[in-house]
């Protein structure tokens, strides 16, 4: 039996999946990291915990794994996209990460809408300058720490530094890459325009391959510190959200994912780079060749529902947190809430929103909070459906995994929510699946990811609208719209004293 390992880097954990030829699951092991908020609306974490926490991951893993560890035949990686790693020339991490969920930016996303102009951006990247992308967080560090800019060598996006610790040598790829504002996305390379407009040297820029290529194998120092054999092949993998559609079989036309970790997006099989969206939603490269997809992002999704629990709850597990969703009505009794803890993405681009709970009274339980949270997440998520809806995508059928498919209840929620068919995967991995197909097919066990995803992967159950909860959700999320437009002053007001 021959095996591939899955990898994933994401923004609380890495998660490591071991999986057979036959797509099974035989061994996945987490261990997690924290974030580094220095202050509001910063969020690093240092590139070394990264390392540290896969060799530990990996050991785990091959300790207990009883085959032969050379028939692990290949390895690879999904990531949390945007983060900034910067390297100097003897390649040493210069600075501590920059997380996809920083939003230090907004003056260097004016400064690349002045100098380059929303066009000319959209033209060329597909994408609107957003704070959580990495150019912008290039040119803080230009203007902040100029002393570290000077030394940079090269950047790097988190699972391709990892990637580098493990074979030695620096890739990144079109997945990822597209979230930089630095991609051409279309013609799949590094724009020089843009980095001439904005003074960035193009040879800071990694070199770009497909997620499947073979870029090496594992290093002597690498394989002593995990087990791993250095015959094993690494393939470059994808972002977090290419990977999760990988390993839910977002592989053509007409599919969709609601995929719910930190963030939630809402993600969408792209044949091509054609459509418009007016920059409203992401329009990325996938992980699979020439293919791409459009998303909708909700900056804090399952981070609501782990801040909550943190603050409010700390001694349940999320199991326990959500298992009386159901003993609260629709509209949890009346209240109501907004999920920009982080500020955010889809469909206000606004670093300076904050969360609300609107129509709070004393009669108000734990539960009654915890399926507002619930709500005010689906909410979020639906005004993407909204969007794609409005330019004419169809979206009936939704594929969805992460945190928000572990309760059938919220499933439920989101078939009412988002009027359409929610399915749940068996034995879902998420991310990390996607990363173990990419090595799958690099592997040459199959001939495409299709056909990799129709044996790796099953529907398990399918949760279908209810009419009625969908009228009385129509007229709820009509209040729930409001909740933006109000607060929105409110919360510029607040920030001075954050
Ligand atoms: C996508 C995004 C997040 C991260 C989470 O644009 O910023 O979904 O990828 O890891």
């Amino acid at each position: 039996m021959k095996y591939v390992i899955g990898i994933d880097l994401g923004t609380s954990a890495v998660k490591g999946l071991l999986v057979n030829q036959g797509g099974e699951i035989c061994s996945e092991v987490s261990k997690a990291y924290p974030l580094i908020h220095k202050q509001s609306g910063y969020s690093e974490q240092n590139p070394e915990e990264w390392v540290e926490k896969t060799i530990q991951a990996l050991r785990e893993l091959l300790e207990r794994f009883e085959g032969n560890r050379q028939d692990i035949e290949g390895i690879s990686f999904s990531g949390q996209m945007h983060g900034l790693v910067l390297l100097n020339r003897e390649k040493e991490v210069l600075r501590n990460a920059i997380l996809w969920n920083d939003t230090r930016t907004t003056a260097q996303c004016e400064r690349i809408r002045e100098v380059v102009g929303m066009e000319k951006l959209l033209e060329v990247t597909k994408n609107p300058a957003l704070e959580g992308f990495t150019l912008p967080k290039l040119l803080w560090v230009q203007e902040h720490e100029p002393e570290i800019f000077k030394k940079a060598a090269v950047f790097l996006l988190p699972k391709d530094y990892l990637r580098y610790r493990i074979t030695g040598k620096l890739h990144s790829e079109y997945s990822d890459a597209a979230g930089t504002l630095l991609l051409d996305v279309r013609e799949k390379k590094w724009s020089e325009e843009i980095c001439n407009l904005l003074q960035i040297d193009t040879n800071i820029c990694p070199p770009l391959v497909e997620s499947n290529h073979m870029v090496g194998t594992i290093t002597a120092e690498f394989s002593s510190q995990t087990g791993l054999s250095e015959s094993t092949n690494v393939f470059a993998g994808g972002a977090d959200n290419a990977c999760g559609a990988i390993g839910a079989g977002i592989l053509v036309d007409g599919k969709t994912l609601c995929s719910i970790g930190t963030s939630g997006v809402i993600l969408s099989y792209e044949e091509d780079a054609t459509r418009n969206f007016q920059g409203k939603v992401h329009y990325f490269n996938h992980g699979k060749e020439n293919s791409f997809y459009t998303m909708g992002v909700t900056l804090s999704a399952g981070h609501s529902l782990s801040w909550f629990k943190n603050v409010f709850a700390e001694y349940d597990d999320f199991e326990t947190l959500l298992k009386d969703l159901n003993n609260v009505p629709i509209g949890s009794n009346g209240l109501l809430f907004s999920p920009y803890l982080s500020g955010e993405r889809t469909p206000y681009a606004d670093a300076d929103i904050r969360g609300s709970f609107i129509g709070m009274s004393a009669s108000h339980e734990k539960n009654d909070f915890v399926r507002a949270i619930v709500e005010g997440i689906t909410f979020s998520l639906y005004e993407t459906i909204a969007i794609f809806r409005e330019n004419g995508k169809e979206i009936n059928t939704i594929i969805s995994i992460g945190g928000g498919a572990k309760n059938e209840d919220w499933l439920q929620i989101q078939a009412d929510i988002f009027n359409a068919e929610i399915v749940k995967l068996d034995n879902e991995q998420g991310p990390g699946m996607g990363a173990a197909m990419i090595a799958a097919y690099g592997c040459g066990w199959y001939q495409t990811l299709e056909e990799c995803s129709n044996h790796f992967i099953k529907a398990a159950k399918s949760f279908r609208p209810d009419k009625e909860n969908t009228t009385r959700y129509k007229q709820l999320f009509q209040i729930y719209k409001k909740i933006y437009n109000q607060t929105q002053n409110i919360n510029k007001e607040l920030k001075s004293f954050r």
